[in-house]
Order: C-alpha cells, then sequence, then structure tokens
C-alpha cells in the first residue's frame, strides 16, 4: 500500500492510498487570508462530518459532487479533480467583505443595505479569485476572460449555488438556522473536462454564515460558524460542536 500526502489548503489535507484519493479535514483554522491561525479540537471532525451529510443530500437533490464516502471521523473520500480557480459566494444577508467593500465606495453587482443583517432580497452571487494571494473579486466578464469556463458553464454554476442555497436554506430554517451566506467551489472531473462538480467542503461552518433564528428574530446576530473566530466572539470548539448537532445530531 502506498500513501502520498500533501498540503491541499490551509486546513485540510490531501492523500492518495490503492489508487484513491482522500480529504483529510484538519483542526487548523485560519482567517483574514492566513494572517490569523491556530488549531482547535473537532474542528476537523465537524467540518467533515457536515460537508458529508450535506453532500449526500446535495447529490440526492441532483447537484453532482466529489464525494464519495465519509471515513470517520474526519476523513472523505472524493473524486480528484481540476479545480475551477474561483470562489464561488451566495449571499441571503449582509455581512463579511460585502459591507466592507460597500463602506470603501466599491462597486458591487446588487444594490444592498448597508447594515449588518439586512435581507438581501431574491439572495445574490458573486465570485472571487482562488489562487492568488488575497482572495480577489472578480467579474463574470473576467471568468470568461481568462477562459475559467464558458458562459453555458458559468449559467451552470450560477443554477448549481442557487440550488445548493435554496435545499440548505430551507432545511437550516426548519432547525431555527439562517444561511446568511455561503462560499463554494466546483471542479472538472479528471477524465471528462466537461464534468463539472461540486468541490472542496460544503455546509460547513467555515465556509457559511450561520446565525440563531431566535436572537436574529430579537435583533441579535448570533454567529454560530468561523467568525466567533474571526471577531473573537467566542470558543470556536464549542460554536462547531453546538452548530453539528442542531444540524445533523
Ligand atoms: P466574505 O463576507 O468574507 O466574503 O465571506 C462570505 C462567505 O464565504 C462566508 O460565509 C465565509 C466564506 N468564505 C470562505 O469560506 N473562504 C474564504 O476565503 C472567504 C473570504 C469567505
Ligand atoms: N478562509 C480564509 C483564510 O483562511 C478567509 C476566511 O475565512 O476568513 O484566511
Amino acid at each position: 500500500m502506498t500513501t502520498t500526502r500533501r498540503r491541499a489548503g490551509k486546513s485540510k489535507d490531501i492523500f492518495e492510498e490503492d489508487g484513491k484519493t482522500f480529504f483529510e479535514f484538519t483542526d487548523r483554522t485560519t482567517a483574514f487570508d492566513g494572517i490569523k491561525k491556530d488549531e482547535f479540537p473537532h474542528k476537523g471532525e465537524v467540518c467533515c462530518r457536515l460537508s458529508a451529510y450535506w453532500f449526500e443530500i446535495l447529490e440526492k437533490e441532483g447537484i453532482p459532487t466529489h464525494f464519495r464516502a465519509f471515513v470517520p471521523p474526519n476523513i472523505m473520500e472524493v473524486e480528484p479533480l481540476e479545480i475551477i480557480p474561483i470562489e464561488v459566494i451566495w449571499r441571503n444577508f449582509v455581512a463579511g467583505s460585502i459591507l466592507k467593500r460597500h463602506e470603501r465606495g466599491e462597486s458591487l453587482t446588487v444594490e444592498i443595505e448597508p447594515r449588518l443583517g439586512a435581507r438581501i432580497p431574491g439572495g445574490m452571487i458573486e465570485f472571487t479569485t482562488k489562487f492568488e494571494e488575497k482572495d480577489r473579486p472578480i467579474d463574470e466578464q473576467e471568468i470568461l476572460d481568462n477562459g475559467w469556463l464558458t458562459p453555458d458553464e458559468l449559467d451552470y454554476i450560477r443554477e448549481c449555488t442557487r440550488l445548493t442555497n435554496d435545499i440548505m436554506s430551507g432545511r437550516l430554517l426548519e432547525r431555527g438556522i439562517i444561511l446568511a451566506d455561503f462560499k463554494i467551489e466546483f471542479g472538472r472531473d479528471r477524465n471528462a473536462a466537461e464534468r463539472i462538480l461540486l468541490a472542496d467542503e460544503v455546509g460547513t461552518p467555515d465556509g457559511c454564515r450561520f446565525w440563531d433564528l431566535d436572537s436574529y428574530k430579537q435583533g441579535v446576530i448570533e454567529s454560530l460558524d468561523k467568525d466567533v473566530y474571526r471577531y473573537e466572539k467566542g470558543d470556536l470548539s464549542d460554536v462547531y460542536l453546538r452548530i453539528q448537532r442542531r444540524i445533523c445530531g
């Protein structure tokens, strides 16, 4: 049996064993393009469990994903892909970088009410670069000009992202959780480049903003995600274990 391992990202390792590809979700945590760095117990396990949970649901709903199998507690077998070098962000509510960009007077694709927690009617999609030192917002024309996607593929990704939002938002609401925004990534099947799959991780507190619905109704934003680490609002391990229990037991 041969195992080759490399550090795939800031929080995950990737390894190959017996011709199969695996993601190991680690406890490494970073924020603000790696400016903050720490490790928190249970973090890898929570993100792996939640990703496996959502990938299975999304597959059943007709979204092809790279998920193959969950190997508890923190490993996932995946289909090896060529990653498309963009991050896709869906926003239902105003938070994070969009508010900062608005405050700096940058142009946005959708007009927003510039207030943390304001709803964005109909939601909105945004794109950033992936492999640059800092993730940079890019528009659809730049994605096409760079040849990263064809117009049809861009439509497909928009549709998949909207559907992913609908599926996750609905299920979360039933559990008293608001999905304020999230980031997802896509890749191409190595043997059939035209086949685009949902990649990386999905529906985790690393890649989503989750807000407690009851608190929101009382005018308070209670973060159940990595914002507790970004803005030092609580213990990441506690919050991650709590959100995992609320979503998938
Ligand atoms: P943002 O408001 O900082 O642009 O983040 C939007 C959403 O995307 C939020 O749920 C966090 C997630 N995200 C990532 O998963 N990785 C990243 O590198 C960034 C910048 C955001
Ligand atoms: N994931 C990014 C980082 O590691 C940004 C963030 O989530 O704040 O820096």
